[in-house]
């Protein structure tokens, strides 16, 4: 089969931002709390129907530029959200927004490993054949589904999209990976559908609602994270037949800094290697690693031939690593 690789990057976020200290007039929260426990700054919000499609497009439309692709040329577009514009799929929408008249679109959901997830999948067309040029998309908009009276969880979370072009290659640039999943931890973190049942005719009824915000466990979540994000990273290395000296950047699900912070020391990542930008951004969900990574190769950090370990985790619970080389 053919190999990919990465040939461009893009990211796109709300202009709209509010800080810890304009936070804390909505919930009983300080800047010194969230600061300290996850190392949040800021997040932007996104206001209006139809953000999501808006951001992925433009995200995914960087992309093409820095990779010199027309949309046309794109066989396949993998959006990775969990709050599509529509449910029954937002990358058809963004497929036309792009002009992509030749792509096949479908969402993807994973919560937060959506990106990597996606990634993976998307790999899967190319190396078959099948497929020469993806874009893959990771884009959510959690504002909408957060309770704002919850100062647990609605601190956390941010707007964003990121995107990457992948395109076949002769020399195989994704080198190894590991995707999983966990439903008996399932109830740890949830945006779930809740229906009021309601009789229709007799012995027939329906429920019809709709999504209650975010619920999560945020200890159980932490505990998790740090145990098995180490796990697949090693997984995805041995596939590349790598050693974690060997990685230039990773670019984890930014969820915490606390995280990140553990889970590069378990692996012996030294800080320098590991990217973050939750402090502008907070956790963009699917967002948040094609965004890291994104800002990180338009600064100069990442340099064609680096070694770059992406790894995502979150609800689901699903989790999992991809090792490429930029
Ligand atoms: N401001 C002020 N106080 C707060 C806030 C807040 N925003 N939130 C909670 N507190 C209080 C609690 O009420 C509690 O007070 P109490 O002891 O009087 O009841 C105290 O702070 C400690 O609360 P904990 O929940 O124990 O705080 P913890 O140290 O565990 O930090 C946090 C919470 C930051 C959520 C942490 O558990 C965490 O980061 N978990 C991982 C969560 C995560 O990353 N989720 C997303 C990953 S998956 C995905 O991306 C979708």
């Amino acid at each position: 089969g053919a190999g990919v690789a990465i040939t461009g990057s893009g990211s796109s976020v709300p202009e709209r931002y509010l800080d810890n200290e304009a936070l804390s007039r909505v919930v009983d929260t300080s800047d010194e709390w969230i600061a300290s426990r996850t190392g949040i700054r800021q997040r932007r919000l996104a206001d209006a129907a139809g953000s999501l499609r808006a951001i992925a497009t433009q995200a995914a439309q960087n992309a093409l530029d820095m990779a010199g692709v027309a949309a046309s040329e794109i066989d396949l577009i993998v959006l990775a959200t969990s709050t599509p514009d529509d449910l029954f799929g937002s990358a058809s929408q963004i497929q036309h927004d792009l002009g992509a008249t030749q792509a096949t679109a479908f969402d993807l959901t994973a919560a937060c490993s959506g990106f990597v997830f996606g990634l993976v999948t998307a790999a899967q067309f190319i190396q078959n054949g099948v497929y020469r040029k993806a874009l893959i998309i990771g884009a959510d908009v959690l504002s909408r589904w957060v309770d704002w009276s919850d100062r647990r969880t609605c601190v956390l979370f941010g707007d964003g999209a990121g995107a990457v072009v992948m395109e076949a290659s002769e020399r195989d640039r994704l080198l190894g990976f590991e995707l999983r999943s966990d439903g008996t931890l399932n109830h740890c973190l949830n945006l779930a559908y809740q229906g009021q049942d309601r009789e229709l005719v007799d012995g027939v009824a329906i429920a019809q609602g709709t999504f209650q915000p975010i619920t999560m466990n945020g200890q159980e979540v932490y505990r998790f994270a740090v145990k098995r994000v180490p796990e697949v990273i090693e997984k995805a290395l041995f596939r590349a037949e790598l050693t974690v000296d060997q990685i230039d950047w990773l670019v984890m699900h930014q969820a915490n800094q606390r995280i990140l912070d553990a889970v590069a020391e378990r692996l012996g990542i030294p800080s320098e290697k590991v990217i973050s930008n939750m402090a502008s951004y907070g956790n963009t969900s699917a967002a948040s690693i094609p965004l890291a990574l994104d800002e990180a190769v338009r600064r100069g950090d990442i340099k064609p031939d680096d070694i770059i370990a992406t790894a995502g985790f979150g609800a689901g619970l699903t989790w999992g690593a991809a090792v490429f080389r930029w």
